[in-house]
């Protein structure tokens, strides 16, 4: 939608938005990256935005905001009960995901943290067609395990599935017939599955979960916090929907779903989050816990000038031009890389470019983490910060052996509005050198590691001097330039 044909035959991803508040970055030497390596412990989590460039870890707070948004802030009602800026946003949660009633959080964990507490115990089993880090986190926390129930496509890297993040519907049933629907407590669907590389379901397959949960009487939860990008490629990729609009596609997603959650610092490019559902019953279930971990009813722990943002963010969701603009962006550097031969997952999903690390990096074994040492890797020749998405981000399981991960992804997010085309052009020019130069990248090892999502706070060290010998081969080409 936002890619406009030029006079050269060229389709480019034109950017339908005016800049008008900018903040300044800094392109520091290669020889200052090395040191933040070494002082962040090869983990771009633990790295200063001063000494990063583009800043490509996440989408999440990152979303550029607008002018609406902003104004929006300003007329905020502070009041810890009864706040006008709660009665907005209910009525956004209405208007926008069509849910009657919101229970407000602090960011999305703390939804998955509630509606766990509430439903997830010892021997509990949620089938999902992929986890989220956090989601998982606090199902095993509450005694509960996960199952993942994609189908084989999703694995797949170069593929051409529109909808990779659909539900195995055959194994969802031998799943609920094997465990008992007893020791089910809901079925998680996630929008946009993050992990494989923010792939999208269709409709139908949400469609056929239902009716799978409703002949065992289990609740179905959406996670939402991608919904405005699965809604946009489902548009883009589901016949039944092809002259359709965003809401329409949002609310059918969303009324066949007992309770959505979301992450507001991706859904509606704002910060917080929310539970919503039309069941009084959940509501009940739900409430207590929001005062008990959050903050009153009419807050949830957000400061209410982020309510209002939030407000204003959901109805924008429904904006086709604002949303396609990342999947857009997306779409445009997998095209880049895929010519130049850079395995990259295909189809172009949503939040981000996913370059294949095991692929890249098919000599370092996954017991030295590929995708950690890529990440680490693009930040030294580039200053552009990625996340990896591969067995670091993977728990161990509960003997505390590692569980290796099925996809040992770089993660390049491309937050909404933010990067400009140049930008987006270099971060192609960077990973085209390193990938011709990728014998060079050596792997990783833990040198911290916290016992819970490790990933965010852990220390890693280089196995042997790779960064060093990487670095004088990046100054050989380049010379002194940046
Ligand atoms: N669900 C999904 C699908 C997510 O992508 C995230 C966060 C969450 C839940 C948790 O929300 O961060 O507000 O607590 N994803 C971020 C990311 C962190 O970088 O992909 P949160």
């Amino acid at each position: 939608m936002q890619e406009i044909k030029f006079y050269s035959g060229e389709n480019i991803p034109l950017e339908l938005h005016k800049v008008r508040i900018v903040q300044k970055l800094h392109l520091v030497p290669i020889e200052r990256r090395l040191e933040a390596l070494y002082e962040g412990g090869f983990n771009t989590f633990r790295l200063s935005t001063k000494d990063v460039f583009l800043d490509m870890l996440t989408d999440s707070g990152t979303n550029a905001m607008s002018d609406n948004q902003l104004a929006a802030m300003m007329q905020a009602d502070d009041a810890y009960a009864g706040s006008q800026s709660f009665a907005r946003l209910q009525q956004a949660v209405t208007d926008v995901l069509g849910k009657k009633y919101l229970l407000p959080v602090h960011q999305g964990r703390a939804a998955e943290n509630i509606i766990s507490v509430a439903y997830v115990h010892k021997g509990s089993l949620v089938p999902m067609n992929y986890h989220f880090t956090t989601a998982m986190a606090h199902i095993t926390d509450k005694g509960g395990q996960i199952a993942e129930l994609l189908y084989d496509e999703a694995y797949v890297v170069n593929s051409s599935h529109p909808f990779k993040g659909n539900m195995n519907i055959e194994k969802l049933e031998e799943t609920i017939k094997y465990h008992g629907p007893k020791n089910i407590p809901f079925i998680r669907m996630e929008a946009s599955t993050n992990l494989i590389g923010g792939q999208p379901f269709s409709v139908q397959n949400l469609r056929d979960v239902r009716a799978i949960a409703d002949k065992y009487g289990i609740r179905l939860v959406l996670d939402c916090s991608l919904l405005g990008e699965n809604a946009y490629l489902v548009l883009q990729r589901e016949e039944e929907f092809k002259n359709s609009d965003m809401k329409t596609v949002i609310q059918t997603m969303t009324s066949l779903a007992d309770l959505c959650y979301f992450s507001a610092r991706k859904l509606s490019s704002s910060r917080g989050g929310g539970i919503c559902t039309d069941s009084l019953e959940i509501f009940r279930e739900l409430e207590a816990f929001v005062p008990l971990y959050e903050g009153f009813l009419t807050y949830g722990g957000m400061s209410v000038r982020e309510v209002e943002a939030m407000a204003v963010g959901l109805y924008e969701t429904l904006d086709e031009t604002m949303i396609s603009q990342s999947p857009t962006f997306i779409k445009y550097l997998v095209g880049e890389l895929d010519k130049k031969g850079i395995p990259v997952i295909k189809p172009a999903g949503v939040l981000g470019v996913h370059v294949d690390a095991m692929q890249v990096c098919s000599h370092i074994p996954q017991t030295e983490y590929p995708a950690g040492s890529l990440a680490a890797a693009l930040f030294l020749i580039s200053g552009i910060r990625g996340m990896e998405r591969g067995s670091i981000s993977n728990q161990r399981d509960e003997y505390g052996n590692e569980t290796y991960a099925d996809m040992e992804l770089l993660r390049l997010a491309v937050p909404r509005r933010v990067f400009t085309l140049s930008q987006i052009k270099y971060v192609e020019d960077r990973l085209t050198w390193l990938y011709d130069n990728r014998q060079l990248i050596g792997g990783l090892k833990f040198v911290y590691e916290p016992p819970v999502l490790r990933f965010f706070m852990g220390g890693l060290e280089p196995t042997n001097d790779w960064p060093q010998k990487l670095m004088a081969k990046f100054k050989e080409d380049f010379g002194e330039s940046l």
